[in-house]
């Protein structure tokens, strides 16, 4: 299977005939790989309902007819706007496709849905092709994460934030690394905008001096093969 990294918290998971493509941000993302108009997802899933993660979500989910996740509030408001094929689990609920699950689990930061309602965001344990993706989402460092790994896992591969000021930096991320336990580690959601910007080299040297994972960074429209 494929990871694309498509800029900030956005990635395609492809395996066979699925494409996966978590948090959509391409309009508005100055790294973004591709348009919101080139990307052919069978399937969406959501972190949270921040811009920068819902982002694309309706149009492309209304041009392709992907199957959308995306937690309750969430889901709700993409329904009744019109996209047809949406689940709506919650914190602990996990989604079954022929591809494989995903299941929503907790993570630490703040979520608003487009039309404004609150709610809380999540990570996602994506279990594709055999292997198991945790997208972290947007989160500051928090001890559940090793609860979280040892229960989902083995982790294959984390996509974890690492920018600092909306999520945690790159100093805590290291011990979301040790915590998590992935293969491999790829940062994301670092760079983007001025307030996020920091060293992912020294990121990598921190984590593969301090724990057993390897760390694969990628530029956006850059792809991890599995
Ligand atoms: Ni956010
Ligand atoms: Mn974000």
């Amino acid at each position: 299977m494929e990871i694309r990294f498509l800029g900030h918290a956005c990635f395609e998971l492809t395996e066979g005939d699925a494409r996966v493509l978590i948090d959509p941000f391409l309009t508005g993302n100055p790294q973004a790989a591709v348009s919101a108009d080139e990307v052919e997802p069978t399937h969406i899933l959501l972190t949270h309902g921040h811009g920068d993660h819902h982002g694309d979500t309706e149009p492309i989910a209304k041009r392709t007819g992907a199957a959308v996740v995306a937690i309750k509030e969430i889901a709700e408001e993409l329904s009744e706007a019109g996209v047809e094929n949406v689940t709506d689990p919650n914190l602990g609920g996990t989604v079954t496709f022929d591809w494989g699950r995903v299941k929503l689990v907790p993570a630490w930061h703040t979520s608003m849905t487009p039309g404004g309602v609150a709610n809380v965001p999540a990570g996602l344990l994506v279990h594709i092709g055999g292997r198991t993706i945790y997208h972290l989402g947007d989160t500051a460092l928090f001890s559940d994460l090793k609860l979280i790994a040892d229960r989902g896992g083995p982790i294959d591969v984390a996509l974890m934030c690492i920018g600092g000021h909306y999520t945690m930096d790159r100093f805590d991320a290291v011990v979301a690394a040790e915590l998590v336990g992935a293969a491999t580690v790829v940062p994301c959601h670092y760079d983007t905008l001025p307030p996020i910007e920091t060293d992912v080299q020294a990121f990598k040297a921190d984590v593969e001096s301090r724990t057993s994972s390897k760390v694969e960074i990628l530029e956006p429209g850059g792809t991890f093969t599995l």
